[in-house]
């Protein structure tokens, strides 16, 4: 096995980080490929905790190559601030972190709107304010600045002028906002840019280079499946594709399949932002995971929503991903509580579906819930009680896929296999 893809299967924090680190030990390359420093994964190693926003997992791995691809939406400022975060934890250059020429920039502009959305009348996704968002609309507008722009100052400046037409109508009239010239937008650029030029590159060639070498590429998901912009819970989204069709699209793998693509599932389900969450539990249930779970983002420290294991939805995760295996984390949360369900269907316009599917309005749908014998295990023989067992069979069975991995807590070493991968 040579490509393994780590896939959020449901709204965003699974585990992607703690699986990714885990992995990274083995890997020659690691690889973000859509999203940007909206992501935040967490990765704990003894006392020293690590949240990594658009800088892939793999710094933390000496001789790993990391790369962040062409998909990522990329923030210069907020790279800088991170790097300096990260390098108390590792040392990172231009010879372990490659950016890709071909990544698109996230301006002020892109985080001026994003802001000012969040804050006005209309529907409110409950973004990150990052800019992600705005940014992805200019690269598909045509409008974007990518990174082999920085370093040419005056066409740099034009790009922006392009860029912020039609903005600066929005700012002035409608927005009523202040924002910098494109002078000093293309300025701050073009010296960040200077910092940032060691660690750019071909980075389409380094993966094609490391495939034919037979070197072993860890794809690092952000985000989640239901978050996807084509496939997740629209207009309740991320603007890229988080599912395992970004690989192909947002770093490449030339003319090869990803071997692997192991769905991060978390044992009950989370979402931050706004949007529909079927078996969400706005009760006393729902607290005590949430407390219990420690449920906040690991970027913007908001509460995270709490509710039941959503089979259908993870059915759907499967299909559109093509997950060959499953990663379970946080059984620790679940374990110890005296109730558990997990939703086996959905009730929709008098009829009942297993799985969900692209423009369901999930909405509507009413959760069926089977109940589940609680389990209470302290994980630390490796054995499985039967009530576990039975939670990760009906898992297994109803996905039609195996689960090839448990977590059982936020530690590099609280993690066990029951498949061999890379
Ligand atoms: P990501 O975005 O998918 O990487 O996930 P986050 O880092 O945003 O959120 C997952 C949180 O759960 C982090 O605080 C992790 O340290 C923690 N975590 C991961 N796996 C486990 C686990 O198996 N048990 C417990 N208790 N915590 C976990
Ligand atoms: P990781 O990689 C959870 C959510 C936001 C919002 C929606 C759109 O840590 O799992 P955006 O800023 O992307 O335009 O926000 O997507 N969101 C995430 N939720 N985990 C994430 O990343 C997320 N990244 C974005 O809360 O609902
Ligand atoms: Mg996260």
């Amino acid at each position: 096995m040579k490509s393994l893809a780590i896939i959020g299967a449901q709204w965003g924090d699974e585990g992607k980080g703690k699986i990714s680190d885990y992995f990274g030990q083995k890997a020659d390359l690691v690889v973000r490929f859509q999203g940007g420093n909206n992501a935040g994964h967490t990765i704990i190693v003894g006392d020293v905790k690590t949240i990594l926003h658009v800088i892939p997992s793999g710094v933390l791995h000496k001789n790993c190559l990391s790369i962040i691809g062409h998909g990522v939406v990329f923030d210069p400022e907020a790279f800088l601030v991170e790097l300096e975060e990260v390098r108390a934890a590792t040392e990172i250059t231009g010879d372990n972190l490659k950016i890709s020429l071909g990544a698109a920039v996230i301006t002020s502009y892109h985080k001026i709107i994003d802001g000012i959305r969040e804050e006005g009348s209309g529907t409110k996704i409950g973004t990150t304010k990052k800019g992600i968002g705005p940014c992805y609309e200019d690269k598909i507008s045509r409008r974007g600045i990518k990174i082999k722009d920085l370093f040419d100052l005056e066409n740099l400046e034009a790009r922006l002028e392009e860029q912020i037409m039609e903005k600066k109508f929005l700012f002035d009239n409608l927005y009523k906002c202040e924002y910098p010239s494109c002078k000093e937008e293309a300025k701050k650029l073009f010296e960040l840019g200077k910092i940032l030029k060691p660690f750019v590159a071909d980075t389409f060639g380094l993966i094609d280079d490391a495939v034919k070498a037979g070197r072993k590429i860890l794809f690092e998901g952000a985000q989640g499946v239901l978050l996807d912009i084509d496939y997740g819970s629209y207009p309740f989204v991320t603007s890229s594709n988080t599912s395992s069709g970004g690989v192909y699209t947002g770093a490449g793998l030339p003319g090869k399949q990803l071997d692997e693509s192991v769905g991060i599932v978390k044992a009950y389900t989370t979402r931050v932002g706004t949007g529909p969450f079927p078996t969400e539990q706005l009760n006393d249930m729902g607290e005590l995971i949430q407390t219990k779970g420690h449920e906040f983002g690991a970027t913007t420290g908001r509460r995270r929503r709490c509710g039941w294991l959503d089979l259908p939805l993870l059915k759907y995760s499967a299909k559109v991903s093509n997950l060959t295996s499953l990663a379970v984390t946080k059984l620790d949360i679940l374990s110890g509580l005296d109730e558990l369900k997990v939703c086996v269907g959905y009730e929709y316009e008098g009829e009942i579906y297993e799985t969900a599917f692209p423009g369901l309005d999930l909405e509507k749908v009413k959760p069926v819930y089977r109940d589940m014998t609680p389990f209470n295990d302290t994980f630390e023989n490796g054995e499985l009680s039967t009530e576990l067992g039975e939670y990760i069979d009906i898992i297994e069975e109803f996905v039609g896929v195996p689960v090839g991995i448990l977590a059982y807590g936020p530690e590099r070493s609280q993690i066990s296999f029951r498949k061999e991968y890379f």
